[in-house]
């Protein structure tokens, strides 16, 4: 059965996409576990498909769907270039990643799309979902569209909870994890931050003015 549509106040949907995040989190921490400690090879099938069907499927979707096009209709900024194109191609590299992961088991793909999650995410949460939360409001937008999960999504999701249960979630100690653009691997590389891909003028001679303050 198809996700009933309806639509969400924009914090209600925010809040839906940083507790899917907290879930993915935590599936990412039991797939390095499964990674490190040697976890049964046939479970590499059941973290991919958690990983297809949940956060593909249903998260990213709706962040491409729903979120992103909202912020380029309503706000105006860029869809090609800064902060959504890293994002967007994010989702990309974690496809290719989880298909890797389900043909062939290894652990050393398994140790990066857990690193690549906990990466995206950190973004997401303190640079995309605040910077959403303050600007839409701005441009009168109080609610979107939205979906709840369909039946394979659900059986998705409870299928992480199982997994996290099964392999309880193991931090990678060699990973920094960081908040804002500074701590992000595109910063400068393909991205020139927040500031520079998104400000308008109005913005800028704010933010001047603050600082000649
Ligand atoms: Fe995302
Ligand atoms: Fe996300």
């Amino acid at each position: 059965m198809p996700g009933e549509e309806g639509q969400a106040t924009l914090m209600k949907i925010l809040a839906a996409f940083e507790q899917e995040h907290e879930l993915i989190e935590r599936v990412a921490g039991a797939l390095f576990r499964w990674a490190e400690r040697e976890g049964a090879e046939a479970d590499a099938q059941r973290f991919a498909s958690f990983f297809s069907v949940y956060s593909s499927g249903f998260h990213h979707r709706r962040e491409e769907e729903i979120l992103m096009p909202a912020l380029v209709r309503h706000l105006e900024v860029p869809a090609d270039r800064g902060p959504l194109r890293v994002l967007r191609g994010e989702h990309g590299r974690l496809e290719v990643l989880v298909s890797r992961l389900a043909a062939a088991a290894d652990r050393d793909t398994a140790r990066e799309l857990a690193r690549t999650i906990w990466e995206h995410i950190d973004k997401e949460d303190s640079v995309l979902f605040p910077e959403a939360g303050e600007r839409l409001p701005r441009a009168s937008v109080a609610e979107l569209p939205d979906r709840s999960m369909t039946a394979e999504e659900r059986a998705a999701r409870d299928l992480g909870e199982r997994l996290v249960e099964q392999y309880p979630p193991l931090e990678d100690p060699e990973m920094i994890r960081g908040a804002g653009c500074i701590a992000c691997s595109a910063f400068t590389v393909t991205c020139r931050g927040i500031e520079a891909e998104w400000w308008n003028a109005w913005e800028w001679e704010q933010h001047g003015r603050a600082d000649a303050d």
